[in-house]
């Protein structure tokens, strides 16, 4: 049994998921403060640093009203570890057999990443029906996922991968995205810096795009 239960309710508590990669461990309790000032309240942090595992271990004990979930999942032993550190949900780039094997076992969901129809399907028929649509930008962007959406209607994307505060809007506006992911609310040379002010503002205009929502039906 495929387990994306709660992931839909956990994506919609934001517009943008911030996507954090931190080379310092002590950056996680000030970033993840900034970023709730900013009135974002779920983050990834992605496995591509020596701190991520720590960060997400210091954020869920010392900030608990962010959601955090851990980013660039590539492993069944990367999911575990995750999970053992406090992560409430698993993202991908995309999907091997080991992961999809770990995130079914696990008591935690998983958005995992597909790019074409081919994989949209492949996932779904697992009965994932949240996915991650990476990398957005270099995979055909908006047009493309308009074009899996007319036959692929009942798949909701989270687009990652070259979107920003220009073109948010605009994925934001399609009947098949439930939020977006973006690195940019976390410019390197702020993290560096430790201007958790300047990260505190970039959130801020990030959440509200969900203002500018245009509304469902
Ligand atoms: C990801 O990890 O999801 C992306 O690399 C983030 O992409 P971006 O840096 O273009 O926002």
């Amino acid at each position: 049994m495929i387990a994306q239960e709660g992931l839909a309710a956990m994506l919609a508590l934001s517009p943008v998921v911030p996507v954090l990669t931190i080379d310092d461990a002590g950056h996680a309790v000030p970033l993840a403060r900034a970023l709730l000032a900013g009135g974002i309240g779920v983050v990834e942090v992605t496995l591509r640093t020596e701190a991520a595992l720590g960060a997400i271990a210091a954020m869920v004990a010392e900030v608990p009203a962010m959601l955090v979930g851990a980013g660039t999942v590539l492993t069944a032993d990367q999911y575990r570890a995750v999970e053992m550190a406090g992560a409430k949900f698993v993202v991908s780039p995309g999907s091997s057999a080991g992961v999809l094997d770990a995130a079914a076992r696990s008591k935690i969901p998983f958005l995992p990443g597909a790019a074409t129809p081919t994989e949209v399907l492949a996932l779904l028929e697992l009965g994932y029906r949240l996915q991650k649509f990476f990398p957005a930008e270099p995979a055909g962007g908006i047009s493309m996922l308009k074009a899996i959406g007319a036959p692929i209607a009942e798949v909701r994307f989270c687009p990652t991968g070259g979107i920003g505060l220009g073109n948010a809007p605009d994925y934001l506006a399609l009947a098949n995205v439930m939020c977006v992911g973006g690195s940019w609310l976390t410019p390197a040379e702020a993290m560096r810096a430790g201007d958790w002010q300047r990260i505190a503002v970039l959130a801020a205009e990030a959440a509200e795009l969900n203002l500018r929502r245009r509304p469902r039906n």
